[in-house]
């Protein structure tokens, strides 16, 4: 099918004039994907469909709203019970009671939790833990592993250079405009290095907090998490996991009960409200009480969608067990990844959770060829680049046909590494951007 979509690239034009950046949320720029090319902006998403400004219809084998949407976009439960707390008015002057009920839950589901604030966005949540962390202790400085939003605490970690956070997810983040006082308050440190951070809490007496992802890119090493949850203990040091994106996806709420280390704080986002905005802080009674010592407060926290959409979105995924369901969809997508590429004698490196997967090809042309695959998927309709977050929408027929479509493209780049052709010979477009920059 010939492609026409210049009503979402002609929009995406007149978004970088009037919109900073061009869209609010950096993994969602055109840019990232296919320059100039992108579908850009959607008109309706259901299941693991989208359709473009121009009625075109995708396959997402991509993203799925950036890992919000694990149970589909669109989930007829859900939305039931979304519309029918927007028709019994969003917001008053008194509070919902869905806030009580969905806190009550994750309580359940994580029985060293005994409080829960709720936020909006991973961000905030972020943020909320950092002020409590530091409120319960009396202390400032804390060590992080991973990405954990845009705000001023996270940022400052690249005051002495921009380089601090490149190995946490997102590179080139610069933290112009973030108070240079803020320097020396964050220390990163990497996954599974626990000299790096023994080194952090030595040198760094006054360390509020520990924060980092239980898991995202690898598994932790045998005993690494155990080792993580002893030096915070004997330290006096909060242990925060940042779970906004990872939880939900391998067990009934948190990856950490499947390690079976539990943190002080934790963090829920992206998959808790299937696409409604809803993060959560849950915690131990001793820490979470200083929220109440501090200032933590929100007019749109306390709106309805959110807890409503948390509710009905837990209650449909334990019905459904879908954290096993999108578990084994990674799993078959990842096999098939390999299965694929040794075939064509590609060099590919596959991480992430199972639900979370993610590949690169080790060549020096990888961001041609994501640019290549990108461009040649979506001529067959498919959103696709190097990563899936699996739904449980993804059906065996929907991952047939991605296969199907995958295969050949690997075969030509088989082709590229071995001097046969070029991939030059066939980008329509500019090379996708690997992290993020100025866009003009
Ligand atoms: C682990 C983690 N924490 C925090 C965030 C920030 O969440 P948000 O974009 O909702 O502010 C993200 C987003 O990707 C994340 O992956």
């Amino acid at each position: 099918m010939k492609l026409k979509n210049n009503t979402g690239q002609n929009l995406y034009k007149k978004a970088k004039k009037i919109i900073p950046g061009g869209t609010h949320l950096l993994s969602k720029r055109p840019e990232l994907f296919l320059p100039n090319l992108w579908p850009s902006y959607y008109s309706k998403a259901k299941g693991c469909h989208i359709w473009d400004l121009d009625n075109n219809k995708f396959t997402d084998m991509s993203h799925m709203g950036v890992g919000t949407n694990s149970l589909g976009y669109s989930n007829k439960a859900i939305e039931k019970e979304v519309i029918s707390a927007v028709k019994n008015g969003n917001m008053s002057t008194l509070n919902c009671p869905d806030e009580v009920k969905l806190a009550e839950k994750l309580i359940e589901l994580h029985d060293w939790a005994d409080m829960v604030r709720f936020a909006r966005t991973g961000g905030e949540a972020n943020a909320i833990s950092i002020r409590i962390a530091r409120a319960s202790t009396g202390r400032d400085k804390i060590a992080i592993c991973g990405y954990h939003g845009w705000h001023d605490w996270y940022l400052s970690a690249n005051l002495n250079g921009n380089e601090s956070l490149e190995n946490h997810l997102i590179p080139g983040l610069n933290p112009l405009g973030v108070p240079k006082a803020l320097r020396n308050t964050v220390f990163p440190f990497n996954y599974n290095d626990l000299n790096e951070l023994k080194t952090i809490i030595k040198e760094n007496p006054d360390l509020a907090a520990v924060k980092m992802e239980v898991v995202r890119s690898y598994e932790p090493k045998v005993g690494y998490l155990e080792e993580v949850r002893r030096l915070c203990s004997e330290n006096n040091i909060v242990l925060i996991f940042d779970e906004c994106t990872s939880g939900f996806r391998e067990t009934f709420g948190g990856v950490h009960k499947k390690y079976n280390v539990f943190p002080d704080l934790c963090m829920f986002g992206k998959a808790l409200g299937n696409g409604h905005a809803i993060t959560a802080v849950i915690g131990k009674r001793e820490i979470m009480e200083c929220a109440q010592d501090t200032f933590i407060s929100s007019t749109f926290w306390t709106e309805r969608i959110g807890p409503t959409a948390g509710l009905a979105t837990l209650k449909e995924m334990d019905e459904i067990k879908s954290w096993e369901i999108i578990t084994e969809t990674g799993k078959t997508i990842k096999d098939n990844w390999i299965k694929l590429a040794t075939n064509a004698n590609i060099n590919i490196e596959i991480t992430g959770m199972d639900a979370l997967a993610s590949f690169v090809i080790k060549s020096e042309e990888w961001l041609k060829y994501k640019t290549f695959i990108t461009q040649s998927m979506l001529k067959k309709n498919f959103l696709a680049a190097n990563v899936v977050y699996s739904s449980t929408k993804h059906s065996k027929k929907i991952l047939e046909e991605y296969f199907e479509s995958l295969e050949k493209v690997f075969n030509k780049i088989g082709d590229f590494e071995r001097d046969i052709d070029s991939v030059d010979n066939y980008l329509k477009t500019d090379v996708c951007h690997s992290g993020f920059k100025r866009l003009n």
